[in-house]
């Protein structure tokens, strides 16, 4: 079937995330949509990221989407449930730090997981963190400024942001450290140099392993060549580009008005 795989962030963090899509399924097509004008969720009501992302749901469901991929754990963990309820015949696949690969991972015992605010400190992660890493010491933090300084590609403040916020990990000497923000692998050359003997872990493996999975249990899989890969956001065109770039992608990119109204 080769209907596009549909993928929405709050922003570019998704990039990460379909740009390892795109090397593993060469034969499937991806729209993304980033709501960068909304950017970031994690400052939002849990009422208002809903709506939002109902808001992009019902864009890419205009376009046919075969699948539907949060890439972003801040919608994930806020209202994926809600979602599958309300739309109940499609297939939704959410995002989430690799917390049990970490714990597989690590030889000291201590881990990392650095996500947004809202994430770190969600029911949904720390339940997953009970779940998978009791045998290790965990420190759970989240920034809520690193989303934000991405979008604008601010390089200078994100370095300043990092230098501040990754010293507890250091200081609580984790070897390994799993990312619960789609946003944060986009930078993370930057997260090792300050973590320099870490193993960083994101989740686009985890996710496209999970893509792949529902895509042949439910007859999906797209057999023949991919009519291209097309990108909308409802921000900064710059920002789409300069990820889009630094990614090697090759994607149609598009400005959109706030998708209520495209
Ligand atoms: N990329 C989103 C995530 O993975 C950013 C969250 C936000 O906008 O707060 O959580």
């Amino acid at each position: 079937m080769n209907n596009p795989i549909g993928i929405i962030d709050s922003g570019v963090g998704g990039l990460s995330i379909a740009s390892g899509f795109i090397k593993k399924f060469p034969l499937e097509s991806f729209i993304y949509l980033a709501d960068s004008t909304n950017c970031p969720y994690g400052e939002k009501s849990p009422e208002e990221i809903y709506k939002l992302t109902k808001i992009m749901v019902d864009y890419l469901l205009k376009r046919d989407i075969k699948l539907l991929v949060i890439a972003c754990n801040t919608i994930t963990v806020t209202c994926i449930d809600k979602l599958r309820k309300d739309y109940p015949s499609l297939l939704i696949v959410g995002i989430v730090p690799v917390i049990k690969t970490a714990v597989e991972q690590t030889k000291n015992k201590k881990i990392g997981i650095f996500s947004t605010s809202v994430t770190a400190n969600s029911r949904y992660q720390n339940d997953l963190i009970e779940k998978y890493a009791k045998s290790c010491s965990v420190l759970n933090l989240g920034s809520s400024t690193l989303v934000s300084l991405i979008e604008k590609l601010d390089f200078e403040a994100i370095d300043g942001v990092l230098e501040k916020e990754l010293i507890p990990f250091r200081d609580f000497n984790i070897d390994t450290l799993a990312l619960g923000c789609s946003h944060f692998p986009l930078i993370k050359e930057k997260i090792q140099k300050y973590l320099p003997n870490v193993l960083i872990l994101d989740s686009s493996q985890a996710v496209s392993n999970q893509v792949e999975r529902i895509l042949k249990h439910n007859n999906l899989v797209s057999t023949s060549a991919n009519s291209g890969y097309n990108f909308h956001t409802t921000g900064n065109l710059k920002t789409m580009e300069y990820f889009v770039n630094k990614l090697t992608i090759k994607a149609k990119i598009e400005r959109i008005s706030p998708p209520a109204n495209a």
